[in-house]
């Protein structure tokens, strides 16, 4: 069931747990974390950058599959389809073209100017019953050529964003995208409990999944985290799983050539980090 992701935060958000973001990369993908939200009873939200809506050749595109497959595979819990990192461009493309959900990412601007547009696209958004996401400080590293200093947010700045009424808000705490390097200074839960203590009800988005030891995931939902970002882990489960496939000549085998098989194993394994995910999250059972 599309839905914005208003409910879902708020309710996970009072219960103390993390609703999942897993980002998009095409059907296989889209097939492997609907399947598995509706399996544990979890609600879930897709995340698309905007490499990955260029890549399955446009929002239109992606939309018109998100919610036919939605209603083919008869997926009751809810389900957000979210702009991750947008640009204000592409927050009106992904409007336009029927998505649940729009992050804004202005933390590349001047904090003015992030409050003036985030506050634009609040109004549009509302307006058209999409939630929308707001970024305050930025995420270190690169995903598809978004690419952040890692600074961590001003407490003050994030209240005046929250002030504007986004329906959740990704603070920078020293999280990166990507692998995590060795000699990461990991999550800063002193700006965490800081922003917590500014915006108070407002959902806080922790980016970067990808590689987070576990009890820092459940102390960051424990200091407001509602809502966490997954990409790079799917993609190195589904790479781990092909490569594992080939390397034992399987493709080889019989029609073990034919895609439909090729590419099981790397959507099989999607599958279980998406469950491992929801599971630390603590977001089974929730939908
Ligand atoms: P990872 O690729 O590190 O999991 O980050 C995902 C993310 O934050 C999407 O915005």
């Amino acid at each position: 069931m599309l839905v914005s992701a208003t409910e879902m935060l708020k309710k996970a958000k009072e219960g103390k747990y993390a609703v999942g973001q897993f980002n998009i990369n095409n059907l296989e993908w889209t097939k492997s974390i609907l399947l598995t939200a509706q399996e544990l009873n979890s609600p879930v939200i897709l995340g698309v950058s905007e490499g990955a809506g260029k890549y399955m050749t446009g929002f239109k595109t992606v939309a018109a599959m998100v919610k036919a497959m939605d209603e083919e595979l008869g997926i009751t819990v809810p389900v957000a389809l979210h702009l991750d990192h947008g640009s204000y461009e592409g927050c009106y493309k992904c409007i336009k073209a029927g998505f649940t959900s729009i992050m804004f990412d202005g933390s590349h601007y001047p904090i003015e100017e992030n409050i003036a547009k985030t506050s634009e696209l609040v109004n549009v958004a509302h307006n058209l019953g999409l939630s929308i996401e707001a970024e305050v400080g930025s995420i270190g590293g690169e995903e598809d050529g978004v690419v952040g200093a890692g600074e961590c947010a001003d407490p003050d700045e994030c209240k005046a964003i929250a002030d504007l009424g986004v329906d959740m808000l990704a603070a920078g705490i020293g999280n990166i995208h990507g692998k995590y390097p060795d000699n990461w200074a990991g999550l800063s839960f002193e700006t965490l409990a800081a922003v917590q203590e500014k915006t108070g009800i407002m959902p806080l988005v922790l980016h970067g999944g990808t590689g987070i030891p576990e009890d820092m995931i459940k102390k960051a939902i424990s200091l407001g985290v509602s809502k966490i970002n997954v990409n790079t882990e799917c993609q190195l489960s589904f790479q781990e799983a092909t490569r594992k496939y080939i390397e034992e000549g399987k493709d080889q085998q019989g029609k073990g050539f034919d895609p439909r098989k090729l590419l099981a194993p790397g959507a099989d394994a999607i599958k279980a980090t998406v469950k491992e995910k929801m599971e630390l999250f603590g977001s089974v059972g929730k939908a």
